[in-house]
């Protein structure tokens, strides 16, 4: 058995299963998750209607680097909504299927362990970056480093999860100078682009690009998931350095992940329009204007700038928060310490809990109501 599988940790819903175990919430009460990150509004009509016309490709062993309409679907969105020059198609582009697989699978490619590889992931954390760096053999490091000896791979994520932070353009100038100084590749993690509520959030290229640097070992990772409502279409793209992709497309060849020919149709569809696009934000900043002013003393957030999570102050230790609320009240959130690692003894994540504002807007109101009283019984 490969040794490395030991080093994963529990994923942080099953570390929730367990913290709720011997839980019986109140009956009367309907359960409401507002836990994990599941788009739940419909899957819009253009892209059903474009899969089922697509049918026949099941036909097909699809390439895996994905048809020609695709990729430039894929080049014209992003030349469109980050205002870039168009990316060649044919070199600058791949898709994969979702976002998590392909951000596994880059740190597998790039990454020699022969050499005592670090990977930086952000603290808090999604954990595929951590088990990605983990199965490559490579060590994590959780925020920033104190040295940067040995990195070979900084995950990047913006709209961060679960902050809803964007990163701005002198953090690109400061990370690609890093990246430049030391050689490291740089994995921009960017599937919660298109939720946002203001400002559309800076992108990695379009960073780079206003930097007049050029895309040197710099990928980024966009996903249909969210923007779309597609999470289980599983399909995205990686966009950036040419030569890193060309190694990506040959590590994924041997790995097997092309993508179902109805779903890069289905994804041509989706990426060709916007309008579905727009009225998927119209419906997040909804339920985030109703939800926001509801959440008061002593509890503590803020409006994200992207992404469609709230990240909430604790009053209290945040899994204690966690399984009471579930307890009493028959809401599931996420605790925050759960989605990230301690350093020198300080866990990021703690005193906060994650909501997800993915259920419909009254089960998101009734759910914040609940945690109010809960908060106020504290
Ligand atoms: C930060 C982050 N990255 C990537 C993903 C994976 O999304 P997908 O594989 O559906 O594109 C998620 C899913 O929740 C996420 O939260």
């Amino acid at each position: 058995m490969n040794p490395l599988l030991g080093k994963l940790q529990p994923y942080p819903f099953e570390k929730l299963r367990a913290l709720i175990a011997g839980n019986t919430p109140p009956a009367h009460l309907r359960a409401i998750n507002l836990q994990i990150g599941e788009p739940k509004h419909p899957t819009p009509a253009l892209v059903k209607q474009a899969l089922a016309a697509g049918l026949d490709g099941l036909a097909s062993y699809p390439l895996t680097a994905g048809t020609p309409e695709l990729r430039q679907a894929i080049a014209g969105w992003l030349e469109r909504r980050y205002g870039i020059p168009r990316p060649d198609p044919e070199k600058q582009v791949l898709p994969v299927n979702g976002t998590r697989e392909a951000l596994f699978a880059f740190a597998q490619t790039v990454l020699d362990p022969t050499r005592d590889a670090r990977v930086v992931c952000p603290n808090p954390f999604y954990q595929i970056y951590e088990g990605a760096a983990l199965l490559a053999g490579a060590t994590p490091v959780y925020g920033a480093p104190q040295s940067w000896a040995g990195v070979q791979l900084v995950y990047a994520c913006s709209p961060a999860n679960p902050s809803g932070r964007v990163m701005r353009l002198d953090e690109w100038r400061e990370l690609f100078s890093l990246a430049d100084r030391h050689g490291f590749a740089i994995a921009s993690d960017e599937c919660y682009s298109e939720i946002y509520f203001e400002q559309a959030p800076l992108g990695a290229l379009e960073a780079a690009h206003r930097l007049g640097r050029g895309y040197d070992r710099l990928v980024v990772f966009s996903s249909l998931s969210k923007r779309s409502n597609a999470p289980g279409m599983r399909s995205g793209f990686v966009a950036g350095d040419a030569a890193l992709i060309k190694q990506f497309l040959l590590y994924r060849t041997y790995h097997g992940s092309a993508m179902s020919l109805a779903v890069q149709a289905a994804s041509v569809a989706a990426w060709n329009d916007e309008a579905h696009v727009r009225e998927n934000r119209r419906l997040y900043a909804e339920k985030f204007r109703t939800v926001l002013p509801m959440v008061r003393a002593p509890l503590r957030t803020e409006m994200p700038e992207g992404g469609f999570y709230l990240w909430v102050r604790t009053p209290i230790d945040d899994a204690e928060f966690a399984r009471r609320l579930h307890a009493q009240y028959n809401v599931l959130v996420l605790p925050g310490s759960f989605l990230a690692r301690s350093v020198r003894g300080v866990n990021p994540g703690a005193n906060h809990v994650r909501l997800a504002l993915v259920a419909p807007l009254d089960e998101c109101v009734e759910a914040t109501r609940r945690i109010m009283e809960f908060a106020a019984s504290l």
